[in-house]
């Protein structure tokens, strides 16, 4: 949130904000016909239907405005329904009383793009968020109020959460947001996973939650309510579930639809540690098995992590980068084959939509000892548009989860072979329509690195980045020194020690802690005759200290609240201790946030001494908040110039705690854009005056991420892991939006002595693609006699496609492989088998070269017939058109 005073504030100036004004003015639904929201056991009904839902979680903040349409637009092309969101208390009310809904944080604006796609709203309000954001998006000033406890029945609490959310709900009547105005809005949430932390606060959490339940419902918002891991919520409040599964999950009342709110498809990331990843087989497997167990509505927590910009990031410790291995990753591609391996599966589960509507429960059948079918038939007595089919209807599930082999099922008569940990869905309940593990030999196990597995339309895609450095970046860099330790009138001195965020108001991640001490020679001869050194002991610290002694740097420490002890070198006579305090995103999770606080607890003391330990808790201490060049806005474009900034020719040795400033120009063409700060070590980065995020170029250890990744079995964050030995984030986003062509303006602050020289740019786009799909080779379909179900199953019954697509401004512009026959190998490996079309080559190319995306249907019809009784298969490996050439754009 603070990110927002990047642009034109300084620290001690409250932020320059619009006031937005609510205008009362219910104007008709501008995206849908106006409908009501309301639910049974069994789904949400929606405009008098029950509906089974894909929902994709997007936080607006985390994308810019100009990346939203695309996204949404994504995520509606890969099979959602509705879009899901937090709201982000702090950046709305960074101040108290001054609303922000502008830039990232106009969730109006949000809103109407998601209504504008025909896709559904469901707004997380919290106001507490959690969500890996700093703070847990409380505003900082919350904190000062006094008496106040957060999230318990605590008066000063309550009040201005009320405010808050009230103020939300209004914002979205007064601008028709909601279902029965005919807006998108379908859903809300109130508190967040409060369920985890009530009973930390005794009689009083469960009074808190029926308060905050009570008050959202009586907002008028005129749409259903959840709350999420609330086993205790009321009658009147959708309990929901947050979890890697669902499927076991139930809600607390039986008037009340089973909802997914967080599936995590992914996990989080802190500095200095492996990437998580969750395989796409293991996350379909989940979701199929959500619906065969009555589920309705699944959210994808995240579809689109983003980026943390700016301090937005949340702590302890969290990355820049939340790009979460969702479906879109960070810079808004499809990542491949998650993305449509999902998609295939929410088309699987549209394709079952009218027999789940239509039964209240499924009819279980128990098959083996780990294999299960769920039926869902349509009855006569059932909500929903399709009741005139009655039992015409019938959509199956049939599982297999055993962790270890696949198994052979007779169901109905039939043989089904399901791969281990794996989903059939039988939108007809004869025909497989989707394996969430996909059948057969292809089946397998993910391995990390250009290795994949076949799923989905068996469309395997390989993202390889280009990386090319700018030559402009070598050159003419300009720098700026910041002063160690009090560098302005704003110091103050005070007795003690002040606890950090008391001090910072958050308005910088650094606070400055200056004393001195009177060495005397006993002391000095004390320690040099006994070879020892003193060490300053600080009982508990977080996020990160950096120990000064006489203007060097003694050592820095990382940790939460852990006990720091720095050997450290005095003079005889007055020694000054300069201590920087570094918070690297504030809590996001956990009772009583208010209380966390930042910085260092306990005591502080010089131990060692011939006469004792010297206490420090006690010392005055000068106290300097921030850095002089975020007071002086040094990174804003417009006041740079009178700074001081100085001329860093190549060679330069740098010194630490360092501005650096250069200009760059845009790479040409659309394809997101990244800077490498692999170079660097830690420090922040803003473009053009946009706060791109905190950069720290710690290193993940060495073990546990394994060569591949099993997706059999339940997963946990720790199961698939990679990037070992690696740095934990080398890439920023620079979003597109914020660059223009030329002379854009890059500064850097940099607390160690890495040079700026080996700062890259780079654009991200899709390299080369695989797929190998196969011919049909499943029984025709048995014909129902009903018209839009019908027409819907017949495309299971259609000739397969293999479709190959090339990111945005990119077309297909090589056939490096194509076999339509029995092809072997993965991609980047295959060769030609035994059975090969010889016009396979000429017919893929004639299809893709020099298109964006292309289908080629996989028949005889196509290729001809190369083997006879032979089921076959293409295979084609093709390259996208490179981005045009970075070199040609750069600046001289
Ligand atoms: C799979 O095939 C279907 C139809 O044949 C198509 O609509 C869908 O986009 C394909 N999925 C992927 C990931 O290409
Ligand atoms: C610290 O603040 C005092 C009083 O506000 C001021 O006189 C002094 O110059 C400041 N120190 C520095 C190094 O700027
Ligand atoms: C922070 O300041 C408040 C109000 O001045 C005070 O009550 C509280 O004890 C302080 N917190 C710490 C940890 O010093
Ligand atoms: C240091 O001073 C603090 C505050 O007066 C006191 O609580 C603490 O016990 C002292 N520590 C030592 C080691 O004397
Ligand atoms: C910088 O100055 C120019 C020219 O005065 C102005 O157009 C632009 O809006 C300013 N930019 C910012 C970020 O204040
Ligand atoms: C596929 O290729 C591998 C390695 O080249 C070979 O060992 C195997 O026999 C081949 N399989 C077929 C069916 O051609």
């Amino acid at each position: 949130m603070v990110e927002a005073m990047s642009r034109r504030k300084t620290l001690n100036f409250p932020l320059i904000l619009t006031v937005l004004t609510i205008h009362f003015v219910i104007v008709a639904g501008e995206y849908f016909k106006p409908f009501n929201v309301t639910y049974d056991n069994r789904a949400l009904i929606i405009g008098g239907k029950r509906r089974m839902l894909i929902s994709a979680g997007i936080h607006y903040p985390r994308a810019t405005p100009e990346m939203w349409p695309t996204l949404i637009a994504r995520s509606k092309e890969g099979g959602a329904d509705v879009i899901e969101t937090y709201t982000f208390w702090n950046g709305h009310e960074p101040t108290r009383g001054q609303y922000n809904f502008e830039g990232r944080y106009d969730i109006v604006k949000f809103a109407k793009l998601v209504g504008s796609h025909g896709l559904f709203l469901f707004i997380r309000i919290g106001p507490y968020a959690c969500a890996e954001w700093n703070f847990g998006g409380f505003p900082i000033w919350l904190r000062d109020i006094p008496g106040i406890e957060f999230r318990t029945d605590n008066a000063p609490f309550k009040e201005e959460m009320e405010r808050y959310v009230k103020k939300i709900v209004d914002l979205m009547i007064s601008e028709s947001l909601f279902s029965w105005q005919g807006g998108p809005i379908i859903l809300l949430q109130i508190e967040n996973e409060y369920g985890n932390v009530e009973s930390s606060f005794g009689p009083k959490g469960k009074l808190y939650m029926k308060w905050a339940a009570e008050m959202a419902v009586g907002l008028g918002a005129g749409v259903p309510w959840v709350m999420c891991r609330q086993t205790d919520a009321p009658e009147y409040i959708i309990d929901t579930c947050n979890a890697y599964y669902c499927d076991g999950f139930t809600p607390n009342s039986e008037k009340k639809p089973k909802i997914w709110t967080e599936n995590w498809n992914g996990w989080f990331a802190d500095w200095g540690e492996r990437l998580p990843y969750r395989p796409s087989e293991d996350i379909a497997f989940a979701i199929a098995r959500f619906f065969q167990r009555g589920g309705s509505l699944q959210n994808y927590y995240m579809y689109f992590g983003g980026t943390n910009f700016g301090r937005t990031a949340g702590g302890p410790t969290q990355i820049t980068s939340y790009d979460y291995d969702a479906p879109l990753d960070e810079y808004g591609l499809l990542r491949q084959p998650k993305w449509g391996h999902l998609k295939d599966l929410h088309a699987a589960i549209k394709l079952c939509e009218p027999a789940l509507v239509a039964a209240d429960s499924p009819q279980y059948i128990k098959l083996g000892p780990k294999q299960e079918a769920h039926v869902y038939r349509g009855t006569s007595n059932n909500i929903g548009q399709y009741m005139s089919l009655n039992e015409g209807i019938c959509a199956a599930f049939i599982a297999n989860i055993d962790e270890h082999e696949s198994a052979t099922v007779k169901f109905y008569g039939q043989e089904f072979t399901l791969p281990p940990w794996s989903v059939s869905i039988l939108p007809d309940c004869r025909n497989t329509a989707f394996n969430t593990a996909k059948v057969g030999a292809q089946t397998s196990i993910k391995t990390v690195g250009s290795d994949s597995v076949s799923v989905g339309n068996n469309s395997l895609f390989l993202q390889v980045i280009t990386k090319s450095k700018l030559e402009s970046f070598s050159q003419s860099w300009m720098t700026l020194k910041e002063p160690l330790g009090v560098w302005g009138d704003k110091n103050f001195t005070s007795k003690g020690i002040l606890e950090h965020l008391n001090v910072t108001k958050d308005q910088s991640d650094y606070l400055w802690y200056l004393t001195r001490i009177y060495i005397s020679d006993d002391d000095i001869s004390f320690w040099e005759e006994n070879d020892v050194s003193p060490t300053i002991d600080i009982d508990s610290m977080r996020d990160f200290v950096r120990i000064f002694v006489n203007g060097q740097l003694a050592g820095s420490v990382k940790g939460k609240w852990i006990k720091v002890v720095q050997p450290v070198k005095l003079v005889q006579g007055y020694n000054d201790i300069l201590l920087l305090s570094e918070t690297v995103g504030l809590q996001n999770y956990g009772a009583f946030l208010e209380k966390d606080g930042a910085g260092f607890k306990g005591q502080i003391k010089l131990t060692g001494c011939k006469s004792g330990d010297i206490n420090l808790t006690t010392s005055l201490w000068t106290y300097q908040v921030g850095l002089r060049g975020e007071f002086l806005e040094v990174y804003d474009v417009n006041s740079t110039e009178s700074a001081g900034w100085t001329e860093f020719p190549t060679g330069t040795t740098p010194s630490v705690f360092s501005w650096y400033k250069t200009k760059f120009d845009a790479p040409g063409g659309t394809d997101p854009v990244a800077l490498d700060f692999s170079s660097m070590g830690k420090g922040q980065a803003w473009v053009n005056g946009h706060h791109v995020g905190r950069y720290w170029t710690l290193v993940a250890p060495n073990n546990g991420c394994g060569r591949t990744c099993d997706y059999r079995g339940a997963y946990h964050s720790d199961k698939c892991r990679t990037n070992c030995g690696e740095i934990t984030q080398a890439w920023y986003h620079i979003p597109r939006s914020w660059l223009k062509t030329l002379n854009n303006v890059l500064v850097i602050f940099e607390e160690t002595d890495k040079t700026p020289f080996d700062i890259s740019i780079s654009t991200r786009s899709t390299e080369t693609i695989c797929a190998q799909v196969s011919e049909k080779h499943y029984p025709p379909l048995h014909k129902w006699s009903h018209s839009e179900f019908d027409r819907k199953l017949s495309l299971m019954d259609k000739t397969p496609e293999m479709h190959l697509q090339c990111d945005e401004g990119h077309t297909i512009s090589s056939i490096e492989f194509a076999s339509y026959g029995s092809p072997n190998g993965s991609c980047q490996k295959f060769s030609q088998g035994k059975c090969h079309a010889a016009n396979s080559l000429s017919v893929v190319s004639q299809a893709c070269i020099g298109r964006t995306s292309c289908s080629i249907g996989i028949s005889n019809g196509v290729f001809g017939d190369p083997c006879r009784h032979v089921v076959k298969s293409l295979a084609v490996q093709a390259k996208c058109s490179p981005p045009p050439d970075l070199s040609t754009s750069a600046s001289s």
